[in-house]
């Protein structure tokens, strides 16, 4: 999935991460104790891990914040310091997942109980998150970029010698994400 401008790219990732957000919401709400999702949460952690904060937060804090900064943009402070935190915060929840997989494989309540919480946490501020990218910071970029930062920062993103932005990865987490069909 490929797109000639670095912020359609960064959107395209926004729907795919949408969609594991989605089903991962979805399994936890209509399933119980004896039936808990914990091979499927695992595949989401592993898409959330390596995919939205590992290659799209990446693009986003490597790539498209510093590109930012050097039009004018403050980092600390205004919507780029905002979205800073607000990606911290979300590898705390991840954390909070990871965590507690173990024990919530092994049936403990306590741990079913926090893995839910950590997950609603982590869909309430990535959804939160996502919609001030897509509708503040990056009709802001869309405006400052001029053609020859939209490409650089192209070139950034699909640096196949970067673990994180290698094709073969992307593909597979893209799969995964398609494979769930509309959120
Ligand atoms: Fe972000
Ligand atoms: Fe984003």
């Amino acid at each position: 999935m490929t797109s000639n401008h670095p912020v359609t790219e960064l959107m395209n990732d926004h729907r795919l991460i949408e969609k594991v957000m989605s089903a991962l919401e979805a399994k936890l709400r209509s399933v119980g104790d004896s039936d808990f999702p914990v091979d499927f949460i695992e595949q989401a952690l592993d898409f959330f891990t390596e995919f939205a904060d590992g290659c799209h937060h990446f693009k986003e804090e490597e790539a498209l914040f510093p590109a930012l900064a050097e039009c004018g943009f403050a980092v600390e402070g205004g919507p780029i310091g905002m979205m800073l935190y607000e990606h911290t915060i979300g590898r705390k929840c991840l954390a909070g997942i990871r965590a507690n997989l173990p024990a919530a494989r092994a049936g403990i309540p306590e741990a079913r109980a926090a893995l839910r919480s950590f997950a609603a946490q982590y869909i309430d501020l990535l959804q939160n998150h996502i919609w001030k990218e897509d509708n503040v910071l990056f009709r802001m970029a869309q405006q400052a970029l001029d053609p020859q930062s939209a490409v650089a920062l192209l070139n950034r993103f699909h640096d196949e010698h970067n673990p994180r932005t290698a094709t073969p990865l992307v593909e597979r987490y893209q799969s995964f994400a398609v494979a769930l069909g509309e959120p």
